[in-house]
């Protein structure tokens, strides 16, 4: 479909958004890993348009803000007071002039809204040579949305509000989505003419078809295929609606590009992740933020990944893991937590009850089981025996440990930052290693032990321990008197 730029896009997001019951101003709220506003502005941005304005009022301060990071180049007019739909569009007008050519109109808490369904709504507005162009859905309960009147014809005649409507009107089931395609100079005149002579007592932006109609321009509509793309985000029952036809699109598209997803009912994926082939999401897995799941690779159950990347080939099974780097063909968890910074190697292995932050594990080292390794290098083919600490903080400062390759630390070893354990250098169990160990020494540091014989006899005597041991102790005699 070839579709002109529209010389503008105006996204409407000055409203109060009362029923969300929220601190945080409605179209900031997130589903799928992006704010509400700019879900309709990626839509809008894809179609090219010469400006990108956004109408804030309400909570303007933190909207202006975010739009700011966000969405540079949207420019931000500010309506003061919310004196209706039409107020606002004026209010732009106002500030930037009259815009000539396509002036799009939308809102900021329309996240379903594609793109595709714009530019037909361009291409039609274009195609009919219309002076509007409404954007329309048939919807199972219009209640509270305003109504498409068209006249015998089926040519769009008007839109009334569901206050404003009789009884017979409020039957009718093509609903206004409150999306248009303007001609800009047009817009720009009749906007003036608006009066708020209705039951809100607004300015409604509805009211310049009705305006243009009978300045004897044409007015059209274009009825959405699917009318769940043009419905708005007023409370949370709604947002959680939105976000899981979202991410259900997110899903289909990965599926359709490759990856199996097990259960895509309690799988959810913000919109920048990317998912090659042939990888496999199990159940209960979120991947945040910009993710990338590398082909072949097999992520879940139950494993939360925010801007993490895995290898291909890797397996992350029951992990957290927040800015992580997961080499190719690596292994992560049961039940593993990958801070910022942690980068596993080739092959490498982050196990059981493994927690990692700001550390590097080179190729095909493993790190199996309830283990904490912080500021820490591991070179390559080590073996980092269970439940070794890496003490990296001392209260005041944090400090890196060195485990050079081929090294192999001892179960339980305390390995004291900073510190350096030598190539193929080896750490007894249970030492608390706070000097370096040389290239293949091995490093010992813990108490000899000693045996206090009978001890358990004269100390526990009448307990399960001492008849144990009592009669232990006498079948050897027995056996040592060649009985
Ligand atoms: C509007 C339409 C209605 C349509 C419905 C679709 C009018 C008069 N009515 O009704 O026909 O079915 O949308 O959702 O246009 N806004 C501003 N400034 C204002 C008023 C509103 O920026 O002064 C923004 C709001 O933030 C919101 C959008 O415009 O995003 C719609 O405003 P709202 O008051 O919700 O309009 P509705 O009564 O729902
Ligand atoms: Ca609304």
């Amino acid at each position: 479909m070839s579709v002109p730029r529209p010389a503008a896009v105006i996204v409407l997001a000055a409203g109060e958004g009362t029923r969300m019951k929220s601190q945080t101003p409605k179209v900031l709220h997130e589903v799928c890993g992006r704010a509400l506003v700019d879900h309709m502005l990626a839509a809008a941005r894809d179609l090219g348009p010469e400006r990108l304005i956004v109408v804030i009022g309400h909570a303007r301060e933190k909207v202006g803000a975010h739009l700011a990071e966000s969405s540079p180049d949207a420019k931000a007019v500010v309506q003061s007071e919310q004196r209706g739909t039409g107020h606002a569009v004026r209010t732009v007008l106002e500030e930037v002039g009259t815009i000539a050519g396509t002036v799009l109109v939308t809102y900021g808490d329309v996240p379903l809204l594609r793109t595709e369904t714009l530019a037909e709504l361009l291409a039609r507005h274009a195609g009919d040579g219309n002076a509007v162009t409404v954007l329309t859905a048939e919807v199972p309960d219009p209640t509270g949305y305003g109504r498409i009147i068209r006249d015998a014809a089926g040519a769009v005649q008007e839109i009334v509000e569901e206050k404003d409507a009789t009884p017979a009107q409020r039957t009718i089931k093509e609903m206004n989505s409150g999306i248009y395609a303007f001609d800009g100079l047009l817009l720009a005149d009749a906007v003036k003419r608006v009066s708020s002579d209705n039951a809100q007592g607004e300015e409604y932006l509805t009211d310049v078809l009705s305006i243009l109609r009978e300045d004897g321009h044409r007015v059209g509509a274009h009825v959405a295929d699917d009318y769940v793309e043009v419905e708005g985000v007023n409370d949370r029952v709604q947002l959680a609606f939105v976000r899981k036809v979202l991410n259900q699109r997110l899903l289909e598209g990965h599926m359709r590009a490759g990856a199996t997803v097990i259960d895509p009912a309690t799988t959810w994926v913000d919109v920048d992740v990317v998912i090659g082939r042939d990888t496999v999401i199990h159940p209960a897995t979120q991947l945040h933020g910009n993710t990338v799941i590398s082909d072949g690779a097999e992520v879940g159950p139950g494993t939360t990944l925010t801007d993490t990347k895995v290898g291909a080939g890797a397996i992350v099974r029951n992990a957290v893991a927040d800015q992580a780097e997961i080499g190719p063909e690596a292994s992560v968890g049961p039940y593993a937590y990958l801070r910022p910074g942690t980068v596993l190697g080739r092959k490498s292995k982050a196990g059981t009850f493994v927690e990692m932050k700001n550390t590097q594990v080179g190729e095909g080292s493993k790190v199996p089981h309830l283990s904490y390794a912080g500021d820490a290098t591991i070179g390559d083919g080590v073996n980092i025996g269970a439940a070794v600490i890496f003490v990296n903080y001392d209260g005041v400062n944090k400090s890196r440990t060195t485990v050079r390759d081929g090294a192999f630390v001892g179960c339980d070893t305390m390995l004291v930052a900073p510190v350096t354990i030598g190539d193929g250098a080896y750490t007894a169990a249970g030492s608390v290693i706070d000097s370096d160990v040389p290239p293949g020494a091995i490093g010992v540091a813990r108490a000899r032990q000693r045996n206090v014989e009978k001890w358990v006899l004269r100390r526990r005597a009448g307990t399960k321990s001492a008849a144990a041991a009592e009669k232990a102790l006498a079948d050897q005699e027995k056996q040592e008197s060649g009985q």
